[in-house]
């Protein structure tokens, strides 16, 4: 682990219950996905990718088999990338997948949400599918830590599942969310039951939403925050809504 990017924050070593382990997914990762969801998963994470070809660091967190970060070092050949995740063998999934761009990545084999992050680093952070295994106060946490770990006009992609307010999101996606979670509790030790709400926990850190995208009726979002200090006419923060 590259100490001046990230480093273990010892006094919480103990405070959060260890990370589910994703370790003997890691080569079937990518099949799982595809008999559940086909290409959508893979949509998701590719929406905003015009929006990071201009970018220079970027902290990729809980990329599982590294798919994404290998796309997005194919996409921008300037971008330097250090990847976080509780998993070695989605991390060494990553370098592989990496090819001949790995020596752009740099990873790091820890617990985000106890590892200190170099300050005003990052241009871009992206999150897919990570932010459902933690609680809400830990998606909070993050959020202030990765602020401050931030450049001024970074930007945050994130790509989740959501359960909508309607009748859709009470029969089917909340259904099919608790039947994931049992799944991956199963699977990989996950203690988590339900999705934290990433949106209140993301605003409450100072972050604004300017750009989102639904999917499967809105069972699946991909939305891109920015800090809101540098908030402008351009994101100004409009209601999201499920
Ligand atoms: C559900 S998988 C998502 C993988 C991939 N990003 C995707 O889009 O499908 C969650 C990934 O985050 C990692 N992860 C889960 N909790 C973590 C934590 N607390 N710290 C670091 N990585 C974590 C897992 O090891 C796994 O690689």
């Amino acid at each position: 682990m590259r100490s001046a990017t990230l480093e273990l924050n010892q006094a919480d070593r103990f405070a959060s219950p260890k990370p589910a382990n994703f370790d003997r997914l890691a080569r079937v990762y990518r099949w799982l996905e595809w008999f559940t969801f086909g290409p959508i998963l893979w949509q998701c994470r590719c929406v905003y990718l015009d929006e990071m070809k201009s970018r220079k660091a970027a902290l990729v967190i809980g990329d599982g088999d590294g798919r994404f970060t290998a796309e997005l070092l194919k996409r921008n050949q300037r971008i330097a990338v250090d990847a976080v995740d509780a998993s070695n063998a989605m991390l060494r999934q990553l370098k592989q997948q990496a090819g001949h761009n790995a020596s752009r990545v740099h990873v790091h084999l820890a617990d985000v949400r106890q590892v200190n992050l170099a300050p005003c680093k990052f241009d871009l952070i992206a999150t897919h599918f990570l932010l459902d295994c933690l609680t809400t106060v830990e998606v909070e946490s993050l959020a202030r830590r990765l602020k401050d770990a931030m450049t001024f006009d970074a930007i945050w992609i994130v790509s989740e599942f959501a359960i909508p307010d309607n009748w859709y999101g009470h029969l089917i996606a909340r259904p099919l969310v608790t039947g994931l979670y049992i799944a991956f509790g199963f699977l990989t030790g996950l203690s988590i039951r339900e999705l934290p709400r990433h949106r209140e926990a993301l605003q409450t850190a100072g972050f604004v939403l300017t750009k989102q995208q639904k999917r499967m009726w809105g069972l699946l979002v991909s939305e891109l925050w920015e800090s809101s200090p540098i908030a402008n006419s351009r994101s100004i923060p409009k209601v999201f809504k499920d």
